[in-house]
Formats: C-alpha cells, sequence, structure tokens
C-alpha cells in the first residue's frame, strides 16, 4: 500500500513495458529495424549506410539474425533480398534496402522514398545467341518479339509452341507474364529459384526473363539479351505506419541518404 503511493508516475503499463530491451535482439520496441539485402547489394549498402553517416554493425557475418548497430540506435537484419519488401511491408522491419526489380516483383505495399545510386541493372529477355536475329540494339521494332522471338523459329521442325506459346524460364514470374500479357504472348512461365540461364541449355525453356549487370553470366552461357523489361537499381523501402509513427528517425535517415543521391 505504501510502496504504491510512494512510487513515481512512470506513465502506462504498456511504456514501460516497451522500453525493455529484447533479450535476444538488444532492441527496444522504438527503435528502428532495417531489413537489408544478402548477397550483391550487401556490401554496397552497408557501405553506403556509413557513407551517409549512420552506425551499421560490426560484425555482419555473425550467426545472429539481428545485428546491432555499433551505436544501438538501429538493428538490421540481413534477409534473402526478396523477403526484404515483405519484411518491410507487414512492418517486421521499419526500412529496408533492395532492387527495384525485387519491389516490382513482389509488388509489395511499401513506400518508396529514395532511390539509390547502386545495384544498377536491368531485367531482360534472353535467348540462346545462336538463335537470335542480333544484338537487341541492332533489332528493328521494340515489340516483334510478340511473335517470334528469336529468327530460329523459322526452321522446320521447331515447335509451333516456340512461336505462339514461348516457354519462359524466370525467377521474376509476375513481370514476366506481364511483360508477354502486354504483347499478346501466351508465354508459359516456369519459375526457377537461380541459375536461370540452365533454362535453354538444359532445353527446359526457349528464353528466360533474368537480371542482367555486366552481362557476364549470359555471354559465359552463349545466351543474348533480346530485350529490357525493367531498368533497376538500389532503392529505399519504408513501411508505411513506421513513416508516420516514427517520423523523425525515418526522415533523418532519408535526409542524410539523399545527400548521397544528388
Ligand atoms: C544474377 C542473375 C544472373 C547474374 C547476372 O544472379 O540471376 O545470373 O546475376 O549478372 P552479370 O550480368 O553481371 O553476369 P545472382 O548472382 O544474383 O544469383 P542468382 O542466380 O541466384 O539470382
Amino acid at each position: 500500500m505504501t510502496s504504491k503511493v510512494a512510487a513515481p508516475y512512470r506513465g502506462p503499463a504498456e511504456t514501460i513495458e516497451q522500453s525493455q530491451p529484447n533479450m535476444v535482439s538488444g532492441r527496444t520496441e522504438q527503435s528502428l529495424l532495417f531489413a537489408l539485402p544478402k548477397g550483391r547489394l550487401a556490401q554496397d549498402s552497408l557501405s553506403f549506410l556509413a557513407k551517409a553517416g549512420l552506425s551499421i554493425p560490426t560484425d555482419t557475418e555473425s550467426r545472429r539474425l539481428i545485428l546491432p548497430a555499433a551505436d544501438g540506435s538501429t538493428g538490421f537484419v540481413m534477409a534473402k533480398p526478396r523477403d526484404v519488401p515483405t519484411y518491410v511491408e507487414h512492418g517486421a522491419a521499419d526500412l529496408g534496402i533492395c532492387g527495384l526489380d525485387v519491389v516490382r516483383e513482389t509488388d509489395r505495399a511499401v513506400y518508396e522514398p529514395l532511390l539509390l545510386p547502386f545495384g544498377h541493372c536491368r531485367l531482360s529477355v534472353a535467348g540462346p545467341a545462336d538463335d537470335a536475329a542480333g544484338p537487341p540494339e541492332k533489332r528493328s521494332g521494340s515489340d516483334d518479339l510478340a511473335v517470334k522471338p528469336v529468327s530460329s523459329s523459322n526452321l522446320p521442325g521447331t515447335p509451333l509452341r516456340y512461336m505462339s506459346q514461348p516457354r519462359i524460364a524466370t525467377e521474376y514470374p509476375r513481370l514476366t507474364r506481364q511483360f508477354f500479357a502486354d504483347r499478346g504472348v501466351n508465354a508459359e512461365i516456369i519459375t526457377l529459384g537461380g541459375s536461370v540461364e540452365l533454362g535453354p541449355i538444359l532445353g527446359l525453356a526457349d528464353l528466360i526473363v533474368d537480371v542482367v549487370q555486366t552481362g557476364t553470366t549470359l555471354r559465359m552461357n552463349g545466351l543474348v539479351e533480346i530485350r529490357t523489361i525493367l531498368k533497376s537499381q538500389a532503392v529505399l523501402v519504408v513501411n508505411r505506419a513506421s513513416y508516420q509513427l516514427k517520423a523523425a528517425e525515418i526522415n533523418r535517415i532519408i535526409e542524410r541518404m539523399r545527400l548521397l543521391t544528388t
């Protein structure tokens, strides 16, 4: 009884609860969680954050799934690139970095306040080099792909399906379906989890839709680019609710990043 009266007011119980650091993550409910992509964008993302003057984790190779920033202000999750918009849409992470290609493919409801100056690549249709009529820029018309993806489709023995229903191997089924549907082509989409260049090599697919950065992977596997579907680069994505509820912290991050993009 006495202690209850004497205790200083510390706000609602919920507030006290939320300010306790989580045992696993070391974070409080108020601190930001940033989802970063593993793989090819990982190092550029970390370097970019550091250059923007933001505190980054010291040990990204750790087996811990949530890594605290060196100054404890922010937690970081190193996620599969494709999961970044999912975490952010659902508010599991407040913000994240991933490729625009992934944001368009996953079609998640996230804010995209800033394109970032790295991770430039393109999502392209590609096919076997010996079938193709030449490099994309030398081919006339932008939509001839709709009917005749490659010149050898004229050859005897080429299945009709090749022309009217090309099989396309890709990690981007949504964007691929949309691209071909927009051109009136009833493409058969074969979704793979990686190494889609194997599709034409193994006879699984006529064409692929995949990310091209340097073009080396295509060249080394006897493929050439036929059309660009989407130009991509890294993008900052933000959870819609966090953008309102944690506006000050998030805007501070965006402004620091923006200084490096102009
Ligand atoms: C991507 C993409 C290509 C390659 C293109 O693969 O799928 O295979 O990079 O890059 P390049 O034009 O510079 O050769 P990634 O290494 O990201 O792995 P993945 O095949 O598992 O997607």
